[in-house]
């Protein structure tokens, strides 16, 4: 399947009509942003390893009934997808406390919560993507009830099912960020997961393998990325 015109091109990714209006590729780049789009850089072979290990993971999810936009891996950078109409919400699960669940509520990083925590966002950069909650999305238009109950309950399953493969690899998947999107009166799981969009900590030493080591200026980032990558190779 050939690239035709490009329809977007996001922080991370550009998306490309193909001949069959109903698909698209995307296509991972190396550009890494942060602290919405304050901090950026290239990450070099980053959109390598974050289209592999996105395909793993889709593939995976797949295999356990959880619909989604993935078609196929094309190649080292792209990947071919369902055309979707974004969901404008940002989903975020949260297992362990990380990221700016800790400033908003004063807590000790690391913390295990007694069950998981589901969190959205409006999805608008120019507004820094603002934590919002169930009744601003409906209020807003945002997503319809049904919608948003079965993104709830979908999310909460590829929780389940990636909790436990990264347990396989000894990781902790202490949060993750999840993007959904209609295609034909159906709500598929969109967009990517990876090192850049989930916080994954070795389960011995805690060690950080995802884009908090770009964030905090860790080192070593690529390095945290292909570790990812080799131990769910290993896992297959
Ligand atoms: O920054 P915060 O702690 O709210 O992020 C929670 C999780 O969602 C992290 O895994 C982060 O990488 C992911 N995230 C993302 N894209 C965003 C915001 C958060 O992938 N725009």
């Amino acid at each position: 399947m050939e690239k035709l015109n490009m329809l977007y091109e996001g922080k991370a990714k550009k998306v490309y009509e193909t001949k069959d209006a109903d698909k698209l590729i995307v296509y991972f780049k190396d550009d890494a942003t942060a602290f919405n789009g304050l901090k950026k850089d290239v990450i070099f072979d980053k959109g390598i390893l974050n289209n592999s290990i996105s395909s793993i993971i889709f593939e995976e999810l797949k295999r356990n009934n959880i619909n989604t936009h993935f078609i196929e891996k094309l190649s080292e950078r792209e990947q071919l997808v369902k055309k979707v109409n974004i969901v404008p919400l940002e989903v975020i699960v949260r297992n362990y406390a990380a990221g700016s669940i800790v400033k908003r509520l004063g807590l000790k990083e690391g913390q295990k919560f007694n069950e998981p925590i589901l969190e959205i966002s409006y999805k608008n950069d120019s507004l820094g993507d603002p934590l919002i909650n169930d009744y601003h999305a409906f209020a807003l238009g945002l997503v319809e009830k049904e919608e948003l109950k079965y993104i709830y309950e979908t999310a909460l399953k590829i929780n389940s099912i990636l909790t436990k493969m990264f347990d396989e690899i000894g990781i902790i998947l202490v949060d993750f960020k999840l993007e959904f999107g209609r295609c034909n009166g159906e709500i598929l799981l969109a967009d990517e997961i990876s090192p850049d969009t989930c916080r994954l900590w070795d389960k011995k030493t805690l060690y950080k393998y995802d884009k908090d080591r770009f964030r905090q200026d860790l080192g070593n980032v690529v390095e945290g990325y292909r570790e990812i990558l080799k131990r769910l190779e290993e896992l297959r």
